[in-house]
């Protein structure tokens, strides 16, 4: 048995009957491995699945499967009353279903009602379960509660299907949970939105083998979608080129050139509460695509490369906005006169804020830390200090939600 520190976080872990309980022991594992206290309550479903030897030598403590053991400690309000974090990893419709109407006919069930700390689902199941109007509906209830309610991610399901449904990476689950704990307030205030982020570099195509392309990892992008999904935000991330692993919750949607980007962005931003352009869009691509693989001629000097203006799609999306109040986002890379050419380009593309940072000699590409200035509109300008491009993008969030009221 584990000896706790009395200041670790404590985390209440429900898991549910669906054959990705078996993914829920990694989750478990990186918990408790970072510090945290962690009681893992399985469903009798879950069981099947997954046995309680299993969650007690994983987590150094009893699961906690009956509601009727113990009965003197109270477990069925004392869990959840204690614990500083709800986790519930995989939530199946069924568990869903119960948690939306406040049925408390088990364990985590009654954990779910009498917890006061912020809750998190990974729903995990088929397709079809997912896009059911009722698990929809249970769901839309759930986050208009407060619960931060991920979307399954896509891929093979079990057995021969594929599609959305998946449970999200547990590292990716671990990762949305740690922002969740940290911001440690039960109303995420970003519920009921849906924000569009694109993250990356374009890549634009001059023959099969070459492109031209830009250095951005993505990351800052990434770190934007990862945090307003824990801040409860419906999240699209158009990610163009990026090879980070998907954040927990969010939909990704993977382009690679900016004309390409342009279309996901402007069917994405239909229904946006708000936009952030944070990937690097070429401004020019190739005038012709060569079919073939452009071959060099002894003796013959390269043709030069005609380029073409790509549209600007930040420009676009702020003088057309899809619906009334919607907020755009862009961000500036600069080289010199950061701030000055920041001024300008803000007023040029039309957005409502616009992140500037200053690039080149090693500064924000492939980087974990950035430092920026967001300058608003409407003539706010707050400096950012260097720090991970997390807390960059948990300010333009604190900006975006002050914004949308
Ligand atoms: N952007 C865009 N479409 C383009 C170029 C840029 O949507 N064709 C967006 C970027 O996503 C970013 C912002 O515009 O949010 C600024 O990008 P940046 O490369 O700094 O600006 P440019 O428009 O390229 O301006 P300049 O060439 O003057 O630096």
């Amino acid at each position: 048995m584990k000896t706790d520190r009395l200041d670790a976080p404590r985390v209440a872990l429900g898991v549910s009957g669906g054959i990705a309980a078996y993914k829920a022991c990694e989750l478990l594992r990186r918990f408790t491995e970072s510090g945290h206290q962690v009681t893992v309550v399985p469903t009798a479903a879950a069981l099947h699945f997954v046995g309680e030897a299993t969650w007690a030598a994983l987590s150094g403590r009893p699961a906690a499967v009956e509601t009727w053991e113990n009965v003197h400690e109270v477990p069925h309000v004392r869990i959840g009353q204690q614990a500083d974090l709800v986790v519930v990893a995989p939530a199946t419709a069924d568990l869903l279903a119960k948690a939306a109407h406040g049925l408390a006919d088990d364990l985590l069930t009654n954990t779910l009602l009498t917890a006061r700390c912020p809750v998190v689902f990974a729903p995990a199941m088929h397709t079809e379960m997912w896009e059911h109007p009722a698990t929809q509906e249970n769901v839309a209830t759930l986050r208009r509660r407060g619960a931060v309610v991920l979307e399954p991610a896509v891929g093979r399901l079990t057995g021969v299907d594929t599609g959305k449904g998946r449970l999200p990476d547990p590292g990716a689950i671990f990762e949305a949970c740690r922002r969740v704990l940290a911001r440690g307030v039960r109303e995420p205030d970003l519920t009921g939105k849906h924000v569009v982020i694109s993250a990356g570099g374009t890549r634009e195509p001059l023959d099969p083998v070459r492109y031209l392309g830009n250095h951005s990892s993505g990351k800052q992008g990434y770190a934007l979608a990862a945090t307003a999904a824990a801040r409860g935000a419906r999240v699209t991330l158009l990610s163009a080129n990026a090879t980070l692993p998907d954040p927990a919750g969010v939909d990704v949607v993977h382009v690679s050139t900016a004309l390409e980007l342009r279309e996901a962005a402007l069917k994405a931003c239909a229904d946006a509460d708000a936009v952030v352009m944070a990937a690097a869009v070429a401004d020019f691509r190739p005038a012709e695509y060569a079919t073939g693989k452009i071959k060099k001629k002894d003796g013959v000097d390269p043709a030069p490369v005609a380029l073409v203006r790509n549209p600007d799609i930040l420009a676009e999306l702020s003088a057309h906005r899809a619906r009334p109040g919607q907020l755009v986002v862009g961000f500036a890379a600069e080289t010199d006169e950061v701030l000055a050419n920041g001024r300008a380009k803000l007023a040029r593309k039309g957005c409502d804020l616009l992140v500037v940072n200053e690039v080149g000699g090693g500064k924000a590409f492939g980087q974990d830390v950035n430092a920026a200035v967001l300058l608003g509109a409407d003539g706010t300008e707050t400096e950012i200090p260097e720090g991970p491009k997390e807390t960059l993008a948990e300010t333009v969030w604190d900006a975006v939600v002050a914004r949308l009221g």
